[in-house]
């Protein structure tokens, strides 16, 4: 995780925040149980670093477009990605989210429950390694569409973990790989920043996936995804 509290880190630019806020009215409609997350994770305590509305509607629509109807999230927080993305799932469909923090996943399932997607969500509580290494070891079902955002030093390990867990034409989306443009720095010692200079050199010699990387600007400052599918 960045070291500096997240008021220190520097500001998004007016522009992004307008531009977000332009396309949120236009394309996002409102929603209570979304928005009661947001303000039951401060309320809670946590920390402000979920993805922001649009993002999380790209999350769903990516999900969606994949006829996703089994879904796994490394990094729960209060469970608001996980509400965007529990509403892409098809009826009997299923989201496995893991979590590290037990005050974190209390604070998540009483908002998974008040957005009424309880029933599809199964929070698990442990570090996100060992819960991978269970599943792998018990020959669970391959997902759909894995969406990982948990410690970005152990991004290598949850992709490497999120590829024994899916299926040719898994996708697989990980958070916070430009971190203000870090990533590129070579003479980085930002943990999180070596993290994913780590993943992208895994992904340079897997041939296993195909990958890209997305630029995000908005609220949340300056960042972005990576997005993988497995080859057939
Ligand atoms: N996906 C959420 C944000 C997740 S923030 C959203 O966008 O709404 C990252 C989360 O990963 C935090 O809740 C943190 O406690 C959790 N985490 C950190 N290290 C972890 C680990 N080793 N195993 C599982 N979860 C971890
Ligand atoms: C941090 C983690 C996130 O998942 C995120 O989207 C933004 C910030 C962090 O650890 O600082
Ligand atoms: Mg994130």
């Amino acid at each position: 995780m960045d070291p500096r509290p997240y008021g220190a880190r520097p500001q998004p630019e007016k522009v992004w925040s307008d531009v977000d806020a332009y396309f949120q009215s236009k394309l996002l409609a409102p929603d209570a149980a979304l928005e009661n997350a947001l303000a039951a994770s401060a309320q809670g305590g946590l920390p402000a670093i979920a993805v922001t509305p649009l993002q999380g509607k790209f999350l769903q629509l990516l999900a969606r477009s994949a006829a996703a109807r089994r879904i796994l999230e490394i990094g729960t927080l209060g469970g608001y990605s996980t509400i965007w993305l529990a509403h892409a799932l098809p009826s009997g469909g299923k989201l496995i989210t893991l979590e590290i923090s037990d005050a974190h996943a209390d604070v998540a399932r009483k908002n998974l429950a008040a957005a009424g997607v309880a029933d599809r969500v199964d929070v698990l509580v442990a570090p996100a390694a060992d819960s991978l290494a269970k599943m792998i070891r018990e020959g669970a079902s391959p997902f759909d569409f894995i969406f990982i955002d948990a410690d970005k030093a152990s991004s290598t390990a949850y992709f490497r973990a999120s590829l024994a867990l899916s299926r040719a034409g898994t996708m697989i989306v990980v958070d916070n790989v430009v971190r203000e443009g870090a990533v590129a720095d070579d003479a980085t010692r930002d943990a999180s920043a070596l993290g994913i200079r780590e993943l992208a050199d895994y992904l340079a010699t897997e041939a296993r996936v195909s990958a890209t990387a997305v630029q995000t600007v908005g609220d949340k400052g300056y960042d972005g995804f990576i997005l993988a599918v497995v080859n057939p």
